[in-house]
This record gives C-alpha cells, sequence and structure tokens, in this order.
C-alpha cells in the first residue's frame, strides 16, 4: 500500500479499510463516511479527506453517462470505473456496485460476475440489491470471500415494477419486510446493509438489531454511516434535489463562473498573457 505524500488524509501508519474494521466501527460508535465515485481522480480527493468507503454506484448511469435510470448500465461500465476508482484510492474500502441484471438471473452467473468485479476490477466488495430473494446469492457470495453490502429500502434498479422514487418502509407490512429482509441479508453474511429513503426511526430500529453497520441516504441520523452521490453533495448536480441531500458546495456555479470567464478572456485576448506563452 502507498502512502499519501502529500497533506492528504492518509498518515504512513493508517491501514486500508477492511470490511471488518467497518463492522467495529459500528461496535465502537464510530460513524462511517461513504461516497459514490466514478474516476481515479476524484476518489483520490475524496480519499485523502477521509472518506472510508467509495462505492462505485449504478448511479454512474444517472451521473456520468446521462441515463434517466441505473437499468442500462453493464457489468463492464462498472468494471471500467471500479479500475479507475481502485487507481485513486488508497485507504478507502472500494465497492462496486452490481448492474441490473448482473445478478438476479440465476446463483451461478450472479457469482461469476462478483469474481470478476473482485479479480479484474480490484473491488474490495461488491453492493447489490434486495433481501431474502438475494440471501441464498449472498450466502454463496460471501462463503468464498465475496465480501457483500446489501441494499433495502428504495431499490432503484427496481423503479419498472415500483413506479415511483417514493419512500419505502411507511406502513407496517413494508416496514416489517425491510427488518426481516436485514435480519436475512446480515444471516447470509453481509457485511454492511445501505438503507434507502426510509423513515428515521424504521432505520434506527434495523441498525439496533444488526450487528453488521446501516449506511443510510436518506434514512436519518441512527444509521452506522452515511452516504451520499458526491456530484450532490459538491453541488455539481443542480437539477435533483431531494430533501435528504445537503449541498456541502456550490461545484457547477463555481465551474460556470470560472468557463465563463475563462471564454471571456479568449475572446478580449486576455489569454495567454506573456508569462503564459513560450
Ligand atoms: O448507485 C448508488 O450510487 C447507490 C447509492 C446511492 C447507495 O446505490
Amino acid at each position: 500500500m502507498q502512502n499519501n505524500q502529500s497533506t492528504g488524509y492518509m498518515k504512513s501508519n493508517q491501514r486500508a479499510v477492511t470490511t471488518l474494521r467497518l463492522i467495529e466501527m459500528k461496535r465502537n460508535n464510530q460513524k462511517i463516511i461513504c461516497l459514490t465515485a466514478y474516476d481515479a481522480l476524484i476518489a483520490g480527493i475524496l480519499d485523502s479527506a477521509g472518506v472510508d468507503v467509495l462505492l462505485v454506484g449504478d448511479s454512474v448511469g444517472n451521473v456520468v453517462q446521462g441515463h434517466e435510470t441505473t437499468i442500462p448500465v453493464t457489468l463492464e461500465d462498472i468494471i471500467y470505473h471500479t479500475k479507475a476508482v481502485k487507481r485513486g484510492a488508497q485507504r478507502a474500502l472500494v465497492v462496486a456496485d452490481m448492474p441490473f441484471m448482473s445478478y438476479q438471473v440465476n446463483t451461478d452467473e450472479a457469482f461469476r460476475n462478483a469474481g470478476r468485479l473482485m479479480k479484474e476490477a480490484g473491488a474490495g466488495a461488491v453492493k447489490l440489491e434486495g433481501g431474502m430473494r438475494v440471501a441464498e446469492t449472498v450466502s454463496r457470495m460471501t462463503e468464498a470471500g465475496i465480501p457483500v453490502m446489501g441494499h433495502l429500502g428504495l431499490t432503484p434498479q427496481s423503479i419498472n415494477q415500483f413506479g415511483t422514487y417514493r419512500p419505502r418502509g411507511k406502513d407496517e407490512e413494508e416496514a416489517q419486510q425491510i427488518i426481516n429482509d436485514a435480519i436475512a441479508l446480515q444471516d447470509a453474511g453481509a457485511f454492511a446493509i445501505v438503507l434507502e429513503k426510509i423513515p428515521a426511526p424504521l432505520a434506527k430500529q434495523v441498525s439496533e438489531k444488526l450487528i453488521v453497520p446501516t449506511i443510510g441516504i436518506g434514512a436519518g441520523v441512527h444509521c452506522d454511516g452515511q452516504i451520499l452521490v458526491y456530484t450532490d453533495m459538491l453541488g455539481l448536480t443542480v437539477d435533483f434535489n431531494p430533501r435528504f441531500v445537503r449541498r456541502y458546495g456550490n461545484l457547477h456555479e463555481q465551474i460556470m463562473k470560472a468557463v465563463t470567464a475563462y471564454g471571456d478572456d479568449i475572446r478580449s485576448s486576455a489569454f495567454p498573457n506573456e508569462s503564459e506563452s513560450y
């Protein structure tokens, strides 16, 4: 493992984050910091700033590829982006999202595809959506040494089944199903579970029932960690405004300003100046 030579977060004695470390963090009441990443440049910055988990989410479909949903994302896409994120990350655990139809056909295919994400792309773990219905697949992977992160609540790959991105688990039946699914995933060996867009009291209940950490997105403060799509929290995207996104930057505005100034300088021949020329 390389050391970060810059003034960044990772010091020479800081170990890479492992799945066991995340479980230990929950035990020690230490919150887990997660963000998505899709390339080496951003992965390096987020890693240096102390992010524990970098998720190569299938949100790459919306954020990078310009799709409406995550459905078109392929396994090859995730392999490509995971390789890049791995090159940028030094300390963070890199988790590769399993895209739609890469694990639903049957357990053998899911197993093979998860293996590709680990061997070819260098992921430290994989993530997949669903509870009891994927528990057998999760068992098969974890028994073979492939760490799995679960994903419950709003599961964007099922958008065509549900037809809306409304919060999940608001009625008693759906809430109980989420609890049962979380337990099934933990029993199958999942090392962590993303809880997306569910009521905070339900997320608290799930978090208290589990030994493995919960990672919330729109699931309240009682989760063991939090994740956001990095372009949302940095204000690079501006037309996606769910209440769970807090903006810590305004990169969209800053880029607009910088590029407008660049254009103005070119038009007026103020750029390049003498010291920028040979
Ligand atoms: O794909 C993704 O970015 C995700 C997170 C929002 C949890 O699944």
